[in-house]
């Protein structure tokens, strides 16, 4: 089998720098070598078309970030200049023409190796990156089922989001929720995936807007509670009977870091006690590797700036070791 890794080094879906810096941290890992060990031909290409647009990259939040961008203006990276676009708030979401831009390449990026019977690993990067990389699952496999592991719901809306931070957003836009049809989104991501497609691992930080989508949607959802009560082998299988009772459906995994307890995995942006065990965490990915449906997987939200060394190497081990779970690693 074939792995076409997609390494998207990108932070414009929330405010703090570094999340970009996770792909080239698992790749230096030995990511590459890891997968290779485990039977799979990898291929792994240059992120360069990834930072190649035109809007300034870095959080606003950030303090060597220019206080708005707001102007044109030309800077000088080494040899090259660059041009950097406006990118005002669009009602209360947060550089959505750059967000907008990124992911429209991560879908065409993500289709494309789908497209050729490899299965796309996109490491991110925010999870505002699964626009793109759901779209472009979808675009291969129009009937692929989307299960999410997360401490969040990722379902805000334009208009239901506090933060206006756009990785606190992807799964409405990728539903055609309320407000989701805007530009510049609504210029190449169209709502590809139904209520009854989605289910969800480990939540537990729902804002309240959230919760009244869910429920309005019916969408399936097993937080924290569930784990407790029923074991995390039992969620998976109440998780794969509900999207895919048959498992004969494709399976796309986008996996937040942040589902994990932040004792496992420290160095995340919004990090929230009370997640899942190193142990609970990989079972999951085990179980779906072992379901033979996995078609895509994303890891999102390693943010190798955050914390002291000891973390940051904890949580890109946990990226590393849920990549390779996903493609098939056994214990025995
Ligand atoms: N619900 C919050 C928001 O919308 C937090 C989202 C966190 N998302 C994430 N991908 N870590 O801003
Ligand atoms: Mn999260
Ligand atoms: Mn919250
Ligand atoms: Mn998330």
């Amino acid at each position: 089998p074939t792995v076409g890794i997609v390494g998207c080094p990108f932070s414009g879906g929330q405010g703090r720098t570094g999340v970009d810096l996770a792909p080239n941290k698992l790749i230096s890992a030995g990511l590459v070598d890891q997968l290779s060990s485990l039977g799979w031909e990898v291929h792994y290409n240059s992120q360069q078309k990834f930072l190649d647009i035109p809007y300034n990259p870095i959080p606003t939040s950030s303090p060597t970030a220019p206080s708005k961008g707001t102007e044109t203006v030309n800077e000088t990276d080494g040899q090259k200049e660059i041009q950097r676009l406006p990118d005002d708030d669009i009602g209360k979401m947060k550089k959505p023409r750059l967000v907008s831009a990124v992911n429209q390449k991560v879908a065409e990026e993500v289709s494309e190796i789908a497209g050729k019977g490899w299965l796309p690993l996109t490491l991110g990067g925010d999870h505002s990156l699964a626009m793109g990389t759901v779209a472009g699952t979808k675009a291969k496999y129009p009937d692929a089922c989307l299960i999410w592991i997360d401490a969040h719901a990722d379902i805000n809306t334009p208009l239901s989001t506090d933060s206006g931070n756009l990785h606190g957003c992807p799964v409405s836009f990728l539903l055609g929720l309320e407000g989701t049809d805007v530009a510049p989104f609504n210029e190449w991501l169209k709502p590809c995936l139904k209520p009854s497609e989605i289910v969800y691992i480990g939540l537990r930080d729902v804002d309240g807007p959230e919760k009244a989508i869910l429920k309005k949607h019916g969408i399936k959802a097993f937080s924290m509670h569930h784990v407790d009560k029923y074991g995390i082998a039992k969620v998976v299988e109440m998780a794969l009977d509900h999207v895919n009772p048959d498992r004969s459906k494709p399976v796309h995994l986008s996996y937040d870091v942040d589902a994990l307890d932040p004792m496992v995995a420290p160095s995340t942006g919004t990090p929230v006690r009370g997640g899942l065990t190193f142990r609970e965490g990989h079972y999951i990915t085990e179980a779906l590797a072992e379901s033979g449906c996995l078609v895509s997987v994303d890891i999102m939200e390693v943010n190798p700036s955050l914390l002291d060394p000891g973390s940051v190497e904890k949580t890109v081990a946990a990226g590393c070791s849920l990549a390779r779970a996903s493609l098939g690693e056994t214990l025995l």
